[in-house]
């Protein structure tokens, strides 16, 4: 179920059946020259509404835009940052807690989110803390790269040339959902080098078609599939898994 394609009657009515919400999160930011600006959203997102199709869980609207304040020497990226993006989570937090969902589960397209994801974490349960009160709702950060199974069979699909940005697998991921948008160029270096990520003017110096590590020309829509398969299931496992834990604030709770 999707929240964006329901009525507020129809999310009354979910609340009822499950307290459980999945917010997919991520950036829009360069993927060098063959992946889609959107990438770290839309690999989330397409996850998180294929696993849809097959289980009552409700999906909230895309988070997009997120911490990629690296990215902006190349044209397209929209950044947040740190400060702004902890703010905007605990914005939609405080929404959707105050609905009475009590387990929400942020499904990550991007690494540079985490520590922001985290710390925007702490704050929400810091209120609660010095407020002395529970705080109604338990939060987790999923990684898609780290739902069970998906990381070894990217590897095991790409073993030389995956990288850590413009990564054939989050490419394959994109292709296989948005086949029209798929793109071609000649790489040079054909993997690309690695390196700490500073500012976003050393970055471009360092990668300066915007690749870290990777050889997205590897990537297939069919790779894609397999990948999104094995993420969909493993997301529903987890967020059965997180929807029985305890209530928060629960003396089931230890
Ligand atoms: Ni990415």
């Amino acid at each position: 179920m999707l929240l964006h394609l329901s009525t507020w009657c129809e999310i009354e009515d979910f609340l009822t059946r499950s307290r459980t919400i999945i917010v997919p999160i991520g950036s829009n930011e360069q993927h060098g020259p063959t992946g889609l600006l959107g990438t770290d959203w839309m690999c989330p997102e397409i996850i998180a509404h294929q696993a849809q199709q097959s289980a009552d869980i409700l999906v909230a609207p895309t988070f997009n835009i997120g911490m990629a304040q690296h990215h902006l020497g190349f044209p397209g990226t929209i950044s947040l940052r740190p400060s702004t993006f902890i703010a905007a989570i605990g914005d939609w937090v405080r929404s959707l807690a105050g609905h009475g969902f009590e387990k929400i589960l942020f499904l990550n397209g991007h690494g540079g989110n985490v520590a922001s994801i985290e710390a925007a974490f702490s704050e929400l349960y810091a209120e609660a803390s010095f407020a002395r009160r529970p705080a109604g709702f338990a939060l987790k950060l999923r990684n898609w790269w780290d739902l069970d199974s998906v990381g070894p069979r990217a590897y095991a699909q790409f073993p030389v040339g995956h990288g850590s940005h413009a990564t054939p697998s989050e490419i394959a991921v994109t292709q296989w959902a948005y086949p029209a948008a798929i793109k071609s160029a000649s790489y040079s270096p054909q993997i690309a080098p690695t390196g700490p990520i500073r500012e976003a003017r050393d970055f471009r110096i360092r990668f300066p078609d915007g690749r870290m590590g990777s050889d997205p020309a590897l990537a297939t829509p069919e790779k894609g599939a397999e990948l999104v398969t094995l993420a969909a299931k493993s997301l529903l496992r987890e967020v059965e898994a997180f929807s029985r834990e305890a209530a928060p604030g629960s003396s089931a709770s230890h």
